[in-house]
């Protein structure tokens, strides 16, 4: 199994290029096949998840060619089969933005019903209700689910709560549905609008994206389109999370600012000074932190995915602080991990109450899903020591070369996968 291992102390430095966004491009990967022309998709994260969906759709008969790490073409006119694997499934959830995509363009769909995962239970209520709404006949039959409709047809949809899933999922399934679709309480993150962007290139009728009410007229067929991925803004504020809790000074390049505003009004918050530019934002933290409470809400409130992030950095500021988490029902596992670090947290049902201390020290920790695993890492860069983070897998997942790119602003870190590999690092840190 393979881990980090870290040596902690340094201030990371530097610039640092984002890649795309996994949770648009998983999305838009699905909506690519609503057509039987050839759709180029550009700025892909090299991640895992990524990776396991391409094999999804190759699965079902489409034609997936990869060009490079980070561009990917494919052609949906060969697809003989509408049923997803549950191997795929079992990998990586957002397999069923299939369950949308093969619904619209065949009028039926089977995938394997998503387990929970280590962030909560994660229903996907919202999204049969949106399908069945649209004319679609949904059951689960041995664990999948299946979904078939002579007809779709448009409708008025309110979701009960607001789902990044769901709106994605009955934008596709509404994109080809005759008539008229009105998505209310849509979720409102950046992804939501990028997927929406990529169908409208493909001749989509989509407004309001980005609002809490969407507006769909469908269309009979989708064409070819050429397509480049929105920046990814969970991985860019992991980095400025980084310069946040080791002291440094980071630049992270290739972003949208806007997208990161409730990251960076909490960053400044704390005591960082925050720089903004067309495409970069600079996170410079020259003087101890200072303590704040957050609470995690849809776009454009603070991020769950960047919640794990903060509550590190709050570890190490001066004073109490409180981080609510109002998303998911268990986002708090990784705080048993710190407390082996020296932090003091208290998680009491969901919010964590974080004493600050001086200063955190490495230990052996294992990472509970994929942004509590980064933080994880932030927390040994941060932490006097050395550092073994187990189940990187989880973080492989959705960060592309992590340590590659934390290497580069100056931190000391290695993938490792033996005690003799440890023990190397060991002797080269000293
Ligand atoms: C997406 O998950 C992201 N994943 C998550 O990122 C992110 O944390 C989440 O949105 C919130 O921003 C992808 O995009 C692949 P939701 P999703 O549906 O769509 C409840 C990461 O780290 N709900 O917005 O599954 C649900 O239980 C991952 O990249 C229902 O009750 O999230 C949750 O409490 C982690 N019924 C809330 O809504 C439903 O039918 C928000 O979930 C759907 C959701």
């Amino acid at each position: 199994m393979e881990q980090y291992i870290i040596k902690g102390g340094n201030p990371l430095v530097g610039e640092v290029d984002i890649a795309g966004a996994k949770n648009a491009a998983l999305a838009i990967l699905a909506a690519a096949i609503m057509t039987d022309e050839t759709i180029l998709i550009e700025n892909l994260p090299d991640v895992r998840d990524i990776n396991v969906l391409l094999e999804a759709i190759e699965g079902i008969g489409a034609i997936v060619n990869r060009i490079d790490r980070s561009t990917v073409r494919i052609n949906g006119s060969t697809i003989r089969d509408v049923s997803v694997d549950y191997e795929f499934i079992k990998k990586i959830r957002a397999s069923y933005y299939l369950l949308g995509a093969l619904l619209g363009k065949y009028r039926h769909a089977e995938v394997p019903l998503p387990g929970g995962c280590n962030i909560g239970s994660r229903p996907i209520d919202q999204h049969l209700k949106g399908f069945k709404a649209l004319g679609a006949d949904v059951d689960i039959l041995h664990g999948a689910i299946i979904a078939k409709a002579d007809n779709l047809h448009g409708s008025h949809i309110y979701l009960d709560v607001v789902s990044v899933g769901a709106t994605i999922n009955i934008m596709m399934a509404a994109a080809m549905a005759p008539g008229r679709t009105t998505i209310e309480n849509a979720a409102k993150e950046p992804h939501v609008v990028d997927v929406a962007n990529f169908l409208n290139s493909m001749g989509a009728n989509i407004k309001g994206a980005g609002t809490d009410v969407i507006r769909i007229k469908g269309v009979e067929k989708l064409h070819k389109t050429e397509y480049s991925i929105i920046p990814d803004q969970i991985e860019a504020g992991t980095f400025m999370f980084a310069a946040a809790a080791t002291g440094g000074d980071i630049t992270v390049r290739n972003v949208i600012p806007k997208h990161l505003e409730a990251t960076t009004a909490k960053l400044e918050e704390i005591g960082c000074e925050v720089e903004e530019f067309d495409d970069a934002v600079r996170v410079r933290a020259s003087r101890r932190l200072r303590r704040t409470n957050v609470k995690t809400l849809p776009y454009p409130g603070y991020p769950t995915d960047m919640q794990p992030q903060i509550t590190v950095a709050l570890a190490l500021a001066k004073g109490t602080s409180i981080v609510t988490e109002s998303i998911f029902e268990n986002r708090f596992k990784y705080a048993d991990e710190l407390t082996r670090m020296g932090a003091h947290i208290k998680v009491e049902g969901n919010s964590a109450i974080i004493d600050g201390v001086d200063r955190l020290t490495g230990a052996r920790v294992s990472a509970p899903d994929l942004r509590a695993g980064a933080a994880l890492v932030i927390a040994g860069l941060a932490a006097e020591g050395i550092t073994i983070v187990d189940d990187i897998v989880y973080i492989q997942r959705g960060y592309e070369d992590f340590e590659g790119k934390l290497r580069s602003l100056g931190a000391e870190i290695e993938k490792v996968s033996s005690e003799k590999e440890i023990r190397k690092f060991r002797l080269r840190v000293g």
